[in-house]
């Protein structure tokens, strides 16, 4: 065997390769880049732009490559996209017409009792879902991974024609005639362009070069938003009920843009593009990727558009927690949606040989096993590698596809680490092999956060210090007396206090970009959410999955957004003349942060207390968000003196607003945090200062009764002094707009270097009919040096 080489020699070796790969100019590595041209500067020469940027595309490109355009954008952005080599990105730039090159991101997704749940009122004739007829002339673009047509959620019964405004098309393609849509669904696209760029030709074994979802994400987030009123409904028997989403006579629209491997920004670009061009009210976007300053952000380009337009866009905020810095799609101008759990359950206890009982959740619905008979139980962690912890990155990745030796599981419960994802296709492996159940555990990077999943055979889940429990009995068993357990399947508990809880997934703030703005906004109903689900895929997502089932259950913040969207639609129905920023800033001050047991709301991942940058302004109601008071309202040049105010230069605000921008009115009055967002927060260096103070400027607007006069309330964060000028707004008539100030005064704190202190409070307004709220808090951050 050749003795490795030493350290350096394997550095210089590397660093070779790349210069030489870097250096190639023979095989050029292209990338799709989004590009920004000046609409107006297209000599009359060409007929349309796409003439003229093909021409810009061709004096600069190979003529033995030739670079086509994979999408041009004309609503919400003006240009193209196309795939470049360095040399040609860098040639395009230089054209005059050019304003910016951003090269593409690729995006993921972010992977029914919740109308009881929140409040919203059905049985009566009053309430948000019969004051809009149930969002009946309101139009919500999915943009996902396409829709089942067929399910029930999607009949037209009953609904009126097609709103007279709306200008979209139903695109047929692959098992999608034109005829699938219908009054319900009354739009569908999809753009494969730029995942093809990239990818090469879609193989259309695995998938529908069309509107249709081969997924089942898009169907599941439609039906969410907008679903009808179906019954009974269930999963596999769990979740039995009525399902319906949120605005169940909206129309929905579909955009697909994410396909096997993704979704990308030149995509999703061109489905904002003809959203707003086909006249859709909302928005909805359970998909992120890296966070970047929003001028390179294709999602916060293609929003904010959409957001002057009229459209109210929401977005999931990722499911990367229960960590901080976490949270995406954080632009302003979008609604970021965390999740949280319903007052639904599905428990599946964990019975141990030594009598100990470990809860766990599941959705199972095939044969269980034997009832009082108890299993050999294994850990597939410690057997094979013998390591007994199984919180690393090593064993979590045990139970993937191959990994398990069927002499080692054959008729028994494998107990499988939790990792990062395919919690079903762990039970594919263990099943295939032979096991009889499986436990999957969590690790101490998970904590105690639970998703049920449809597994393909006896399974539950367990948080970590249950799984520690399990991993430990097993580790102590002896040969003459070995481990053994059951699952015991308690089909569908509802009632389940404490509820809401934050899920452990849900991503948290603080704001990655922007830290003057509270990130998420809102969490919504995210964990264990039943809706619609396609003929092609089964409830486990597992490929081998055989079982067919007209709903399914999901979790993910992606099942928190479309919640919201749904609700926007009813408020937009309610009060068509809002803004997308006064929706929000209904849905955010008139939020709940207190469980259903009157406690302050919990963190799932721990079990303590959570905390604003957990939830923002708190959890949705819609009941209330109906009749907020006041709104906090936001204009288009409102968001413009906030990126002045950020430092963003005049260049990258044009590639956002696609307009010049003069900032030396915005510098000078003021701050980014005098954004006129329904929350507050402060950021605080602590430059060897002893006492810092900040303030904020306010404007709310009366959308409640005439002649009424609103006092203000503080709770101070801990030890912070809190003033807000004037004490009392008296509002004359509806529509009036007046002005506070809000300060915020403190001392330093003891830090150690590079360390942080958060604080919170929150200032209310009230007219003794309203209370409008909004978040206040304080980071304090002591320079590493
Ligand atoms: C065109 O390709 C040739 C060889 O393939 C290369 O030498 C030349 O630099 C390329 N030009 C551009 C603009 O990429
Ligand atoms: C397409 O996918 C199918 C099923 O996964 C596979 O068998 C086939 O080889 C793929 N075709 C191409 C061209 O990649
Ligand atoms: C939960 O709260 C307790 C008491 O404040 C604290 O000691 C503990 O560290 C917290 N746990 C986590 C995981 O934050
Ligand atoms: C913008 O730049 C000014 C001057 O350097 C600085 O004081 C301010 O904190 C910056 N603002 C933000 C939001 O970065």
């Amino acid at each position: 065997m050749a003795p490795l080489p030493s350290f350096p020699l394997t550095l210089s070796f590397l660093f070779f390769l790349f210069f030489t790969l870097s250096s190639s100019s023979s095989t050029p590595l292209k990338k799709t880049f989004i590009i920004q041209i000046h609409k107006q500067s297209k000599p009359s020469i060409f007929p349309t732009h796409q003439h003229w940027y093909q021409s810009s595309l061709s004096s600069i490109s190979n003529a033995t490559t030739p670079t086509s355009i994979i999408h041009t954008y004309d609503t919400v952005f003006h240009g193209f996209s196309a795939k470049l080599s360095p040399l040609e990105a860098q040639k395009l730039q230089t054209l005059p017409h050019v304003i910016a090159l951003i090269p593409e991101q690729v995006r993921h997704t972010h992977t029914t009792r919740s109308p009881q749940f929140l409040g919203l009122r059905t049985a009566d004739r009053t309430g948000l879902l019969h004051e809009t007829d149930f969002g009946s002339d309101l139009v919500i673009g999915v943009i996902d991974t396409g829709i089942w047509p067929e399910r029930q959620s999607f009949n037209d019964h009953d609904l009126g024609p097609v709103p007279a405004k709306w200008k979209g098309q139903c695109v047929a393609g692959k098992d999608f005639p034109a005829s699938s849509c219908n009054r319900k669904l009354i739009g569908a696209r999809y753009f494969s362009g730029g995942y093809e760029a990239t990818n090469g030709k879609m193989n259309e074994t695995n998938e529908y070069r069309s509107p249709r979802d081969s997924d089942g994400h898009g169907t599941h987030t439609a039906s969410i938003a907008a679903g009808r009123y179906v019954s009974p409904a269930s999963t596999l028997g769990y979740a039995k009920g009525v399902a319906a989403g949120m605005a169940p006579k909206a129309r929905l629209a579909v955009y697909k843009v994410c396909w096997n491997g993704g979704c990308y920004d030149s995509d999703i670009l061109a489905a904002f593009d003809a959203a707003v061009a086909d006249g859709v009210d909302v928005a909805s976007l359970s998909v992120g990727g890296v966070v970047v300053p929003y001028h390179l952000d294709i999602i916060a380009i293609g929003a904010f558009a959409a957001s002057n337009a009229g459209v109210f866009v929401s977005a999931s905020a990722g499911n990367g927690g229960p960590g901080g810095l976490t949270v995406t799609n954080v632009a302003p101008w979008v609604t970021t949606v965390g999740a949280g759990t319903i007052d639904r359950d599905f428990p599946a206890d964990v019975k141990l040989g030594n009598g100990l009982t470990i809860p766990g959740v599941s959705i199972y619905g095939g044969p269980g096993l034997t009832p009082g008979r108890m299993y050999p139980i294994v850990y597939a962690g410690v057997e094979e590698f013998g390591n007994g912890r199984g919180s690393d990155g090593y064993s979590a990745s045990l139970c993937l596809e191959g990994s398990l030796d069927p002499k080692f599981v054959k008729g028994k419960i494998v107990v499988c680490d939790r990792g990062i994802n395919s919690r079903a296709a762990k039970g594919e492996e263990v099943r295939k092999k032979g096991g009889v159940g499986m436990i999957l555990a969590n690790g101490v990077f998970d904590g105690e956060g639970l998703v049920a999943d449809c597994h393909v055979l006896p399974a539950s889940a367990v948080g970590a210090n249950g799984g520690d429990e399990i991993r430990r009995y097993i580790g102590n068993s002896r040969p003459e007396s070995p481990a053994t357990a059951t699952i015991v399947f308690k089909g569908t508990r509802l009632g389940v206090g404490p509820a809401p809880v934050v899920a452990s997934f849900s991503a948290r703030g603080p704001n990655p970009v922007s830290p003057e703005i509270l990130k998420p906004d809102v969490i919504a109903p995210g964990l264990n959410i039943l809706a619609a689900w396609p003929d092609r895929v089964g409830p486990s997502g597992v490929p081998s999955d055989g079982r067919r089932t007209e709903f399914n259950i999901l979790s993910g913040t992606s099942m928190a957004c479309p919640h919201v969207s749904g609700l926007a639609a009813l408020l937009k129905a309610a009060h068509p003349d809002w803004s997308p920023a006064a929706i929000r800033s209904a849905l955010m001050t008139t939020a709940y942060t207190v469980d259903n047991r009157g406690h302050p709301m919990l963190d799932e991942s721990t079990g303590n207390v959570s905390s604003v940058f957990d939830y923002g302004a708190g959890h949705v109601h819609p009941e209330k968000a109906m009749n907020p008071g006041l709104v906090y309202d936001i204009s288009g040049s409102d968001y413009v003196n906030f990126l002045c105010n950020s430092n963003y230069t005049t260049k990258s605000i044009q590639v956002i607003t696609r307009k010049g921008a003069d900032c030396s009115g915005a510098k000078r009055a003021g701050h980014s945090a005098n954004l006129n967002y329904p929350s507050l927060s402060a950021v605080f260096p602590q430059y060897g200062k002893h006492r810092m103070s900040t303030h904020f400027i306010r404007t709310v607007t009366n959308v409640g009764d005439t002649n009424s006069v609103y006092k203000v309330s503080i709770k101070p964060p801990r030890g912070m002094v809190v003033t807000v000028k004037p004490e009392t707004l008296s509002f004359r008539r509806v529509g009036q707009k007046l002005n506070f100030l809000v300060r915020v005064q403190t001392r330093a704190v003891k830090l150690p270097p590079g360390g942080s202190s958060v604080k919170s409070g929150y200032i209310v307004w009230s007219d003794g009919k309203h209370t409008v709220t909004s978040p206040l808090v304080v980071t304090m951050q002591q320079p590493l040096d």
